[in-house]
């Protein structure tokens, strides 16, 4: 993969972190997935409810829609991108959901809004036993 898809990518996740929709938290979260094979991205926010569970992460809403749109498909990484000072990796139940659909070795870009793209994790580095796998 190449650098200039993955700040394509960047570019698209700031885009919809403007989106995001948290008068709770007032926490706004931007990702944007890439889907092997595929040229277009799909772009994830944070929905927040008055019922705060009812909530979905940037993380999930983007993997959700690549889902809804084409099934089960290979994801081939992911950006999430805040407007903090350092990036914040994803909540344990997202990456738990990346588990469904990506290798250990699934990547994640973090960044934020003022400094671009600050790291590169892999999902088994964030989350190296998910649940329903048998641990070594
Ligand atoms: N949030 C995300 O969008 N992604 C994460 O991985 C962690 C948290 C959102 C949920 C909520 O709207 C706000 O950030 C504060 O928790």
């Amino acid at each position: 993969m190449d650098d200039s898809r993955v700040q394509e990518a960047f570019t698209a996740a700031v885009k919809a972190r403007e989106n995001a929709y948290a008068p709770y938290s007032g926490f706004k979260v931007g990702a944007a997935l890439a889907v092997r094979g595929l040229s277009k991205l799909y772009p994830g926010c944070n929905v927040e409810n008055a019922s705060y569970g009812g909530t979905l992460c940037a993380e999930r809403t983007a993997m959700f829609s690549a889902v809804a749109e084409n099934g089960k498909v290979p994801f081939e990484f992911c950006v999430v991108v805040t407007d903090t000072e350092f990036a914040t990796p994803p909540c344990a139940l997202c990456l738990q959901v990346f588990s469904e659909f990506c290798p250990p070795d699934f990547p994640i870009y973090l960044g934020t809004v003022k400094e671009g793209i600050q790291k590169k994790l892999l999902l088994k580095e964030l989350l190296p036993i998910p649940f329903n796998t048998i641990p070594e």
